[in-house]
């Protein structure tokens, strides 16, 4: 099963982390790759009750063994990238082999300013982006204002660069915004401080990936962020500025999608957003409440709380449709021990009108109010079970239910944090 991607069936934080630790520790998995996104994604990793946050790096750092890359989709802020790599040391972490793509952008600091300043300047129509730059740094890519990593390698045309993409956006600065401009040789001596570390790990890594595949390697793809906050397929504006579907590991690694063995869809036995945006089946009431304490359901990146509600199979058939999903990986199963019945939307109602698929436009997703089936509970701690013939029968059968409702066969279910709290329910 030579090449493997894992992403996000919702809104992000669905435990994609967990997910890529757990194959990467059960099978051997020789590279780990990140292939869109920046250090806005936040996936928690716990191993032995010890608990590891990774931002911009593949959560494979963490393997010994394995090979974490950094795709030419990726956005990278070298500072993020060296802070990160130094926290996880300072934690007594093995560091794993890293290699990042010479084509990939680079975030530098006025990318997340401009980010900020945008999101003040929004107001009430902001995003709720994490203000780490990503949007900013994504359009100066398709602007073809962008820095890529390689370019700090060349001090002339670095300078050039960063000229060029300061000149309109120093305008807007001072005269839209009311801010100070950037000095363009600031950002280049910003910039160079890196180039002695970033320098021994960069490659061409389409070609060592596609090497790698053709040495019958395994290749494991990490998802940031997630489906439903795709630029192109998610609930656009309220979403990122890249292509966190599976399609977009293709163009962010550099491999042809031919080569793609297995898609996996990690997904919430509930749902949660975090950020501004469409959500049918958020909860305002004291279910939403008990979710997120019990989900722990602040996020990893910023310590902002996530909005939570019930699972809606109109986005996993969403996700499964758009991803080409193969299996989807349940999380937090856990979580939901302790109601009497547990609603789950299987439809919407926009205007009177029954939508079993993804309605066509945003205005209706904005009408889309869930169409609820109600399940029997459980009131077992779950979070020792070991095997799915140990959950209790009620939530075997809600697992059982959100597969014939999702569009996709469930390979595995969590049942906590930890690597082995997981069920595999087929090989
Ligand atoms: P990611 O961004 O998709 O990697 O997910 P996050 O790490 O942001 O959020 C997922 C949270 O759920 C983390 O705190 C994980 O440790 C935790 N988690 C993952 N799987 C499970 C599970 O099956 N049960 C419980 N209770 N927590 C889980
Ligand atoms: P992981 O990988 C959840 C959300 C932000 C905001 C929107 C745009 O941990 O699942 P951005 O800074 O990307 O321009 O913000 O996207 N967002 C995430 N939400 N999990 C993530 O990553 C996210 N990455 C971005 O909250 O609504
Ligand atoms: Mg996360």
């Amino acid at each position: 099963m030579p090449a493997i991607v894992i992403l996000g069936a919702q809104w992000g934080d669905e435990g994609k982390g967990k997910a890529t630790d757990l194959l990467a520790t059960t099978e051997t998995i020789h590279y780990v790759v990140r292939t869109s996104g920046g250090h806005n994604a936040g996936h928690t990793i716990v191993v032995d009750g010890q608990k590891f946050a990774t931002h911009l790096l593949p959560s494979g750092i963490l393997t010994p063994g394995t090979t974490s890359v950094i795709g030419n989709g990726v956005v990278v802020s070298p500072e993020a990238l060296f802070a990160e790599l130094d926290a996880l040391r300072d934690q007594g972490v093995e560091i794993s082999p890293l290699i990042v793509s010479a084509n990939a952008h680079v975030i530098a600091s006025y990318h997340s300013t401009i980010d900020k300043v945008t999101e003040r300047f929004l107001g009430a129509n902001r995003i709720g982006t994490t203000g780490r730059g990503i949007g900013p740094a994504y359009s100066d890519k398709v602007n073809r204002l962008g820095i890529r990593v390689a370019d700090l390698f060349d001090e002339g045309i670095l300078r050039q660069k960063v000229e060029s993409s300061l000149e309109v956006k120093n305008h807007l600065l001072a005269k839209v915004y009311n801010r100070r401009a950037i000095e363009p040789e600031a950002i280049v001596e910003e910039l160079l401080g890196y180039v002695d570390r970033l320098r021994p790990l960069v490659a061409d890594t389409s070609l060592l990936l596609n090497r790698a595949l053709d040495d019958g390697q395994t290749v494991l793809f990490e998802g940031a962020q997630a489906t439903m906050l795709d630029v192109d397929h998610g609930t656009y504006p309220f979403v990122t500025s890249s292509s966190p579907v599976a399609g977009g590991v293709c163009i962010g690694a550099g491999v042809g999608p031919t080569r793609i063995d297995r898609v996996i869809g990690v997904i919430k036995a509930y749902t949660t957003r975090v950020g501004a945006g469409p959500f049918p089946t958020e909860l305002f009431d004291e279910d939403g409440e008990k979710l997120w304490k019990i989900g722990g359901e602040v996020g990893v990146s910023t310590g902002r709380n996530r909005r939570c509600g019930w699972y809606d199979a109109v986005v996993a058939r969403y996700a499964s449709r758009i991803n080409g999903l193969t299996d989807l990986f349940l999380t937090k199963l856990d979580v939901l021990s302790s109601w009497e019945r547990v609603p789950v939307c299987v439809a919407y109602d926009v205007d009177g009108e029954r939508h079993d698929e993804m309605p066509m436009t945003q205005t209706e997703f904005h009408h889309a109010r869930p169409i609820y089936e109600f399940l029997p509970g459980w009131w077992e701690d779950i979070s020792g079970c070991r095997s799915f013939a140990d959950l209790p029968p009620n939530a075997q059968r809600y697992v059982e239910t959100l597969e014939e409702i999702s569009g996709t066969p469930i390979w595995g279910v969590g049942v906590g944090p930890g690597r082995e709290q997981t069920l595999l329910v087929r090989d």
